[in-house]
């Protein structure tokens, strides 16, 4: 079997920085982040991926600011739905696969139960919108595809919420956490994980593997859970609990925290179809949770 030359986008952020590791020992990777090219030139983009001609794109480079993204809202829509367009046309044209993460901001949060992938979309805001738009650009290209709607990712690298929570643990006796917002947590590790599994279950022919499964799938920490809830997680889990000087965990609102996006309040994802297609699953998002924290 020829090796397979897999090219990551997005290689700085916090899934990025994970596929690199779990997607290595699959083949020859090329992976790319903003000092290496700047997505916001889709000719550049259009031209690397036709110089590298990889067997697999995957794709965790996306516009993340959910606040920031209501005032810049050209530069979202760039990055979250133009650049993977141009990523799916050169998959297509190359005769690649083609991976790409969406998010369950694509949802309003009206519902009760999990969300599938068969719900109606309705974003609440303008990255919602976008990485939207995005999704539904790749499945306009088609070709041999699958976008990976996941929600809540975190990692102990950088400033995500896990580590928020831990920070602020350690200067303020009391920590105010919404209980109003639900969703399924998704430690970044697992999650490429995860997808290298997929990866690697597609060859030896991933183009003919992911034609057959094209697709929109959902794929998050199984169960869902209040922030609050999960920020409690979060501090019985902390390694050095001698360092924290919390007393108090004090329930809130979201309307207590006014944003500049208004974000869905109930998003927990439903995997099933993933795990059927694919035959794999995620852990409970409590099982991730320890273990990203050990
Ligand atoms: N984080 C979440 O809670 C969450 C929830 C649901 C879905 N998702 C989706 O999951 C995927 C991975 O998210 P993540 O949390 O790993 O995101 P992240 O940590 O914010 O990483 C995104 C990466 O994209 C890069 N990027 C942004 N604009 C770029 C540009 N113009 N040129 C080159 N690179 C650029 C960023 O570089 P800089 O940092 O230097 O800008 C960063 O390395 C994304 O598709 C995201 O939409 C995330």
């Amino acid at each position: 079997m020829s090796e397979k030359k897999i090219l990551i986008f997005g290689k700085t952020g916090q899934l990025g920085w994970e596929l690199q590791c779990t997607l290595a020992p699959l083949g020859q990777i090329h992976a790319y982040g903003p000092d290496q090219l700047d997505l916001s030139n889709l000719k550049a983009l259009e031209s690397l991926i036709h110089e590298i001609k990889p067997d697999i794109i995957v794709n965790a480079a996306a516009y993340t600011a959910v606040d920031r993204a209501e005032e810049q809202l050209d530069q979202a829509m760039l990055i979250n739905a133009h650049v993977p367009a141009v990523m799916a046309e050169a998959a297509r044209q190359l005769n690649a696969s083609f991976v790409h993460y969406s998010t369950d901001y694509v949802f309003d949060g009206t519902k009760t139960s999990a969300y599938t992938e068969d719900d109606p979309t309705a974003p609440l805001n303008v990255y919602g919108q976008s990485k939207l738009k995005g999704e539904q650009a790749i499945g306009q290209v088609g070709g041999a595809y699958v976008v990976l709607r996941t929600s809540w990712v975190y990692s102990l690298r950088g400033d995500g919420f896990v580590s928020k929570v831990l920070s602020w643990a350690r200067k303020q006796e009391t920590l105010k956490i919404v209980t109003d917002q639900i969703g399924s947590p998704t430690w970044a590790r697992m999650l490429a994980e995860t997808t290298s599994a997929m990866v690697a279950r597609s060859f030896p022919d991933p183009r003919e593997y992911f034609s057959e499964r094209s697709g929109v799938y959902h794929l998050g920490g199984a169960g869902g859970v209040s922030r609050f809830d999960f920020t409690r997680a979060i501090l019985e889990l902390d390694p050095h609990p001698e360092e924290q000087k919390v007393a108090k965990l004090e329930a809130a609102l979201t309307a207590d925290f006014p944003t500049l996006a208004r974000r869905p309040l109930f998003t927990p994802l439903d995997c099933s179809r993933f795990e059927h297609v694919f035959g794999l699953n995620l852990p409970n998002w409590r099982d991730a949770l320890r273990l990203a924290m050990g």
